[in-house]
């Protein structure tokens, strides 16, 4: 099979549009060559580390009214679903020309902020921007093994293309407790990517405050950003992104569960 749209003389693939790869499991496959649209995308999606989980979440299969209409708080999580696309898909296709430095997309677990996020940076990986995806976990214990003298990779390698990447998702700011250490790290990540002009998008289960509406659920301290990340970080991010807070209930718990 020939790819139509593969690059005549394309010093890669010689025009066919494959290329032979060692295969994860031993062997050998053909992949599209990169001088192709299947090709180009499939690389910038490996390039921006989307875990495989979220590989194909974009903004059409973000679904908007997913709840009961039985329930009655499902239209205003409806409204709230819908606003947090129409910001986030705004962003999405205006940049880099838009005004924002980046997006903090502030709620709940499961209310689809990942999702969100991930379907961003598909679309800009899509328009040949460099996305890459971290999770704020694993890379501050990237980060951590690197000190361990033993490692074979020093903290600068670690930190650079969270540095230099065009485009940063950090996943699940302040999931991981709070350390002098981490503040300090996350901090220097959001100051230097800012004074380059670097737009990062974050997601995070804190909010700000306790809501009026949630009497159910005691907010206590832990639950606040600022005393994750410490008011020093969240401050800055008031001026670095534009916030995005999702009122809605788990989509895990109210929709996947039903579909098992
Ligand atoms: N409105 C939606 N339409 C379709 N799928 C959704 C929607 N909301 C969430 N999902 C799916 O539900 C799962 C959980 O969503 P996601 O991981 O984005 O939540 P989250 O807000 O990031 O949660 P957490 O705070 O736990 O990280 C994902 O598989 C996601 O694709
Ligand atoms: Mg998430
Ligand atoms: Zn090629």
């Amino acid at each position: 099979m020939l790819f139509p749209m593969a690059r005549k003389n394309c010093p890669e693939c010689g025009g066919t549009g494959w290329l032979v790869e060692a295969a994860k499991g031993g062997g050998r496959v053909a992949v599209p060559c990169s001088c192709t649209e299947i090709g180009r995308e499939a690389r910038a999606r490996e390039r921006a580390r989307i875990p495989a989980r979220y590989e194909n979440r974009d903004f059409e299969n973000f679904d908007v009214d997913p709840y009961d209409h039985q329930e009655p708080d499902a239209a205003s999580w409806s409204k709230s679903l819908k606003e947090a696309r129409l910001v986030v898909e705004s962003f999405a296709r205006e940049y880099p020309a838009g005004s924002d430095h980046g997006l903090l997309l502030m709620g709940p677990c499961g209310v689809g902020k990942t999702h969100l996020a991930v379907a961003a940076l598909k679309v800009l990986a899509a328009r040949g921007h460099e996305g890459v995806f971290y999770d704020y976990r694993d890379l501050l214990k990237q980060i951590q093994a690197s000190y361990n003298p033993e490692s074979q990779t020093t903290e600068m390698e670690v930190l650079e293309p969270v540095l230099k990447a065009e485009v940063l998702l950090l996943d699940d700011l302040g999931s991981s407790k709070p350390s002098a250490w981490a503040l300090e790290t996350v901090g220097h990540i959001l100051n230097a990517r800012y004074n380059d002009n670097r737009v990062t998008i974050i997601t995070t289960n804190y909010l700000d405050a306790p809501r009026s509406g949630d009497s159910g659920r005691q907010m206590v301290r832990e639950d606040i950003l600022a005393d994750r990340i410490g008011q020093r970080i969240r401050s800055r991010l008031y001026e670095i992104c534009r916030t995005v807070i999702i009122h809605a209930a788990d989509y895990r718990e109210r929709v996947m569960k039903a579909w098992r």
